[in-house]
């Protein structure tokens, strides 16, 4: 059985010999880019390259990336949805397509030396049908019938290869802009494999379903997506400067097929939290479906709350963004563990089965391993508590109804929606049944609120390019050269995020700052604007923009000495520059365009690290 360890490396290995740069995952939260909340896909911290921006590791990239998609939490607990994921993905930014794209792609899946010998024939590909925006792919079903014959078999359209309409072969953009183009999916049928029909949906299947059929007899591991147009604001479809390929594979999935795993839950990387569940709750996994699904629940959504505390841009369980998403995740392992007659505190100790067993590939885990189990700790007390309170609150009902058979719906639904008090609960506590009607009208009417909200960030998407943000952008590196004058050269960047409205930035600092220090930071900022100092970029090796005194994140992240990096010089060559740092862009041309900068706060964000919120205009 192959180890999720040695796939994830065999697949770094095999890109790595085909002249791809592996490159770490990005963090989970999106730097720079105020549509999304998390990092949905491998090339989502990517699109600055797929645009055109040239990537100090090269043309080729490979990486394993991890990420959250949490539209569809609600059905978290069946076989196949995950909150969290690793994507394995490789890229092309202008360099090889179609050809060598599929060709990989396919002898990685296949290659019992290389790759992770996936029986040729047990592998289905689909392909873009066409439309009035692009052709039908003819250059991919001709590649992939070659590809097949190389393996013996005869690739018929309609029978190996599938030709589907943009619903299932176009993608992107993730958000309203941004590069998109045809893709060619490929599937793993998986008709015939006892353990792994297992979690089959029972129909459609009659002997008659193709890869787009949602019976599951066929599980998608990758998709190739060509990029080679960009969808402009106006709605319209430019052909890119240069074409590349975006490759997205489930690791997950993978794994779960070469360790002939029933679902993704049952493989080597969940193992060790179901483990922990099973040891905590008394429970056995695979005795009782619902409580299957319970498992599964607490094992998901706890492997998701240990990667966003412990991610190199950490987040804590708070009432916004992803804080709010944190806090959900959280709440609902809590309520599932605790329905597996769990008993508290249980949520740090699955948190350390987690970060146990990824540290290896993932260390910001086990640097943060004491923040990790402490926030799960806290937020498990805190919501024990408010539990605790409902349950006053319930007995109260139940007094007050003492004369009523049920209970009504919008008594029930203030408990669930103020003190997380589940409706079961709410029955049990009382002895009586709930409106379940009205109180899912509520519930109901609750979440097209939310979801609303939520979509939107929800959507995946990329970096956003108007003007106000592209201001702030360059505000931030200001601030940042401000900060350092001010404060000292200890200050670093720790983190960035630029809405319409205002920056944040995060940066290393001991203390809160000082109002004198405040009022000199902005005076400073100030100070270049009214000056309107030019802003332009240079094309230099790592080692030439350090010898500038370059400042910035991405040399230790991506580039060696020799990489070349684009660097945003601000201020003329003559007086000194005022700031001077390595970043993808872009950036005003003169920084009077920003007309005032305004520090609104200053704040904690974790330990030594300061977080400031900012305005322009
Ligand atoms: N970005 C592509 C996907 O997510 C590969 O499917």
């Amino acid at each position: 059985m192959m180890k999720s360890s040695e796939i994830r490396q065999r697949y770094l290995d095999f890109f790595a010999r085909r002249g791809h740069r592996i490159i770490p995952s990005a963090s989970l939260i999106p730097e720079n880019d105020p549509t999304v909340l998390f990092t949905t896909a491998g090339m989502h911290p990517l699109v600055p390259y797929l645009l055109g921006e040239p990537h100090p590791a090269g043309q080729r990239l490979v990486d394993v990336q991890k990420c959250i998609r949490t539209g569809d939490i609600d059905e978290v607990g069946d076989a196949s949805h995950l909150t969290f994921f690793e994507m394995l993905g490789n890229w092309s930014l202008g360099d090889y397509f179609k050809t060598e794209a599929l060709a990989w792609t396919f002898e990685f899946l296949t290659s019992t030396e290389e790759g992770v010998g996936l029986p040729a024939n047990r592998l289905y590909v689909t392909v873009f049908e066409g439309d009035t925006t692009a052709p039908r792919d003819e250059e991919a079903i001709s590649l992939w019938q070659k590809i097949f014959a190389k393996h013996g078999i005869e690739a018929r359209i309609g029978e190996r290869i599938y030709a589907y309409d943009r619903k299932e072969n176009w993608w992107g953009p993730a958000g309203q802009t941004g590069p998109c183009g045809p893709d060619s999916e490929i599937f793993y049928d998986r008709l015939g494999d006892e353990n792994l029909t297992k979690h089959w949906s029972s129909g459609p299947y009659e002997g008659q379903c193709g890869p787009a059929c949602g019976c599951g007899r066929y599980l998608e591991i990758g998709n190739n997506v060509f990029l080679q147009y960009q969808k402009t604001a106006d709605g319209q479809f430019e052909p890119l400067t240069q074409r590349c390929v975006d490759f997205g594979g489930g690791f997950e999935r993978l794994a779960m097929l070469m360790q002939e795993a029933g679902s993704v839950f049952e493989t080597d990387l969940f193992r060790p939290i179901i483990n922990e569940v099973e040891r905590q709750s008394g429970c056995h996994y695979e005795d009782d479906s619902e409580k299957d699904r319970l498992m599964r629940i607490v094992a998901d959504h706890l492997r998701s709350a240990v990667f966003m505390l412990g991610d190199e841009h950490g987040i804590s369980p708070s009432n916004l963004d992803q804080g709010y998403v944190l806090r959900r995740l959280i709440r609902r392992a809590f309520r599932c563990g605790r329905q597996l007659g769990m008993t508290a505190p249980f949520l740090g100790q699955l948190g350390v089965a987690v970060v146990e067993f990824y540290s290896d590939m993932h260390p910001e885990l086990g640097r943060q391993r004491m923040h990790i189990v402490a926030e799960l700790e806290t937020e498990e007390r805190k919501f024990g508590e408010a539990l605790e309170k409902g349950l006053i609150q319930a007995q109260k009902l139940g007094d007050k109804y003492a004369a009523s058979e049920v209970i009504p719906g919008v008594e029930a639904f203030y408990l669930y929606e103020t003190f997380g008090f589940p409706r079961e609960l709410t029955e049990e506590v009382i002895g009586k049944p709930v409106d379940v009607p009205a109180f899912e009208e509520r519930f109901r009417a609750h979440q097209k609120l939310s979801r609303s909200g939520a979509e939107q960030k929800f959507a995946g998407g990329l970096a956003d390019n108007s003007e106000e943000v592209v201001r702030l952008h360059t505000a931030t590196h200001l601030l940042h050269r401000a900060l350092r004058q001010v404060l000292g050269n200890h200050v670093e960047q720790k983190g960035s995020n630029i809405t319409k409205d205002r920056l944040r930035f995060d940066f290393t600092h001991g203390e809160k700052m000082t109002d004198e220090q405040k009022v000199e930071v902005e005076r400073i900022v100030n100070e270049q604007i009214d000056a309107d100092l030019p802003v332009h970029f240079e094309m230099m090796t790592v080692a030439e923009a350090k010898a500038a005194g370059a400042i910035g994140l991405f040399e230790d992240k991506y580039a060696t000495l020799g990489d070349k990096v684009k660097v945003y010089f601000i201020g003329d060559s003559e007086t000194g520059y005022f700031s001077t740092e390595i970043c993808g862009g872009p950036h005003v041309e003169r920084i009077g365009e920003l007309v005032h900068f305004r520090l609104l706060k200053e704040e904690s964000s974790s330990a030594g690290v300061r977080r400031i919120k900012a305005v322009v205009g």
